[in-house]
Parts: structure tokens; C-alpha cells; sequence
């Protein structure tokens, strides 16, 4: 297949890992100039000295370091064509255990970030007429039992989508996300309990949340960030608004 990103000027958050590093080696394997952000600076700077691209500190919470992730972004490269909104973490316990401290930092962290960076990444890719493409979950679209702050931050990205797909489709901007069930990174690795989480809830959501497609292994990071690149490449040209389920089934029913 050619390479569908030759020379297009890619901003990644979350690229130090899981399926953000999955995303920068296929796009940079692809032609594209990469530039991540990460609050796991050396991480990200692995990943950049890997795939011959940028990487700069960026912590999500904070919306001033959006601000200056796009700006550092876009000098490095001299613009931006695609923003991927990868950064994210995982937030286990009941709704009555959820401290605030726990609530705000997951919101923070999952939506308000992307939130933050879509707005300072729009005057570039006004300029290239680009595309955006948000890692949502399929947690989003379903309640996972023990998850609501992490559901509902998903939620938020899956409406957030929307939204920004329906105000920058007048500057031909397309805006879609892809919504992963379990994924085998080091973020689902904790997910589990034997990775800290209480064994009566993590029993409780698998028992409720299991994929329909049973015959296979846990999906790859690379396959999330092979739907990724179909969203963010011309052959998606047609789609806005899009939230694309890999979750083997898990939200059919
Ligand atoms: N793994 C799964 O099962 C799964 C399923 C559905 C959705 N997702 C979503 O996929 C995305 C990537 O997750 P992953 O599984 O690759 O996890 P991961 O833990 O491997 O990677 C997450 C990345 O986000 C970065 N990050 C965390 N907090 C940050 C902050 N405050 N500012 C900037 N960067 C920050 C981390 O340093 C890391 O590089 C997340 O948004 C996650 O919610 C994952």
C-alpha cells in the first residue's frame, strides 16, 4: 500500500505508550513528520528519537500546556495537518468510593485535555484544513461496571467529537474518534486484579462486559492505531462525526 501521510505534519499526545506509541510508529512508518506530547517526557522522547520526530513535556490537566504543545508543535513542523488526542488514564471504583480528587483528575486528564488542545491546535489546522481524531471507549458508550468517572470522561470525548465535527465541518475539518474495548497496553495491564484493582468490582465488570468475539486475543495496540490512520486519512474523507467501536463486541448487548 503507498503511504498515506507522506510529509502530513502529525500532533499525538499520549505517544510514550500503549496505543499513542502504536499510533507515532505507523504514522511516521507511513511519511508523516511526528511530534509528541506526554507528560512521561523521556518516554516521549524514546518514541521521537525512534520514529525521527518531536517530543515535548504536555500534561493534559493543564490547559496553558495545550496552548504551548500546539505552538511548539507547529513550529517544529511548520504547521499541523492531523491532531490525535491519545493521552488518557484509567479510573477504577464505585461511584460512592469516588473521591473528588479521583473524579477531577480523571475528567481532567480524558476530556478536558483533548477539550484544551482541539482548541489550540484549531487556528492550524484552519490553516491545512486537517483532521482531528480522539481516542474515546467503548466505556463511553455503555456503563463498565466500578467505572463511571471513566465512562463519563469518555462520554464527554465521544460529545466532544460531535460537537467540534459539527463547528469546524465549515472549514472542511473533519473531527471522529475511535471507541477501543480492551486493549493490551500497560494501562489495561493495571486494569486487572492482579494490577491493584479491588477483585469484587474488576469480577463484577468483566462477568458483565465480556467481548462477544471470544475466539481471539486481546486486540493490539497496532490495530487501534491502524483504525486511527483510516480515520485520519483521505480514504475517511467522507466521515465526520464518526465514533468507530473496536471492542469486540462488547457494547452489541
Ligand atoms: N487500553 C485499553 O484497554 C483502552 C481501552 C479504551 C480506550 N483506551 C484509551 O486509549 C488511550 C491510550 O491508552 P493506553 O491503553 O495506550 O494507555 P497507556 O497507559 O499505555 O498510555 C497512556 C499515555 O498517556 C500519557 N498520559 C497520562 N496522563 C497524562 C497527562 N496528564 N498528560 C499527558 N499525557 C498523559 C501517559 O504518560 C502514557 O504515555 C487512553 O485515552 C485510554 O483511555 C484504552
Amino acid at each position: 500500500m503507498a503511504p498515506r501521510f507522506t510529509g502530513k505534519r502529525v500532533l499525538l499526545t499520549g505517544g510514550a505508550s500503549g496505543i499513542g506509541r502504536a499510533t507515532a510508529d505507523l504514522f511516521a512508518a507511513e511519511g508523516a513528520i511526528v511530534t509528541i506530547g506526554d507528560i512521561d517526557i523521556e518516554g516521549a522522547q524514546r518514541a521521537a528519537s525512534e520514529t525521527a520526530g518531536h517530543a515535548f513535556a504536555y500534561d493534559s490537566r493543564d490547559p496553558e500546556s495545550a496552548v504551548l504543545l500546539a505552538a511548539k508543535a507547529a513550529e517544529a513542523m511548520g504547521g499541523i495537518d492531523i491532531l490525535l488526542n491519545i493521552a488518557g488514564i484509567m479510573t477504577w471504583g464505585r461511584i460512592e468510593e469516588t473521591s473528588p480528587d479521583a473524579w477531577k483528575r480523571t475528567l481532567d486528564i480524558n476530556l478536558s485535555g483533548p477539550f484544551f488542545l482541539t482548541q489550540a491546535a484549531f487556528p492550524y489546522l484552519r490553516e491545512s484544513k486537517g483532521n482531528i481524531v480522539n481516542v474515546a471507549s467503548a466505556g463511553g458508550l455503555h456503563a463498565v461496571y466500578g467505572t463511571a468517572a471513566y465512562g463519563i470522561s469518555k462520554a464527554g470525548v465521544i460529545s466532544l467529537t460531535k460537537a467540534a465535527s459539527l463547528e469546524f465541518s465549515n472549514y472542511g475539518i473533519r473531527v471522529n474518534a475511535v471507541a477501543p474495548g480492551g486493549v493490551a497496553t500497560p494501562m489495561h495491564e493495571k486494569s486487572t486484579a492482579g494490577g491493584g484493582v479491588d477483585p469484587e468490582i474488576f469480577s463484577t465488570a468483566a462477568a458483565r462486559n465480556m467481548p462477544k468475539l471470544t475466539d481471539r486475543d486481546a486486540c493490539t495496540p497496532p490495530e487501534i492505531a491502524a483504525a486511527i490512520a483510516y480515520l485520519a486519512s483521505d480514504d475517511a474523507r467522507y466521515a465526520t462525526g464518526t465514533i468507530l467501536v473496536l471492542d469486540g463486541g462488547q457494547t452489541t448487548g
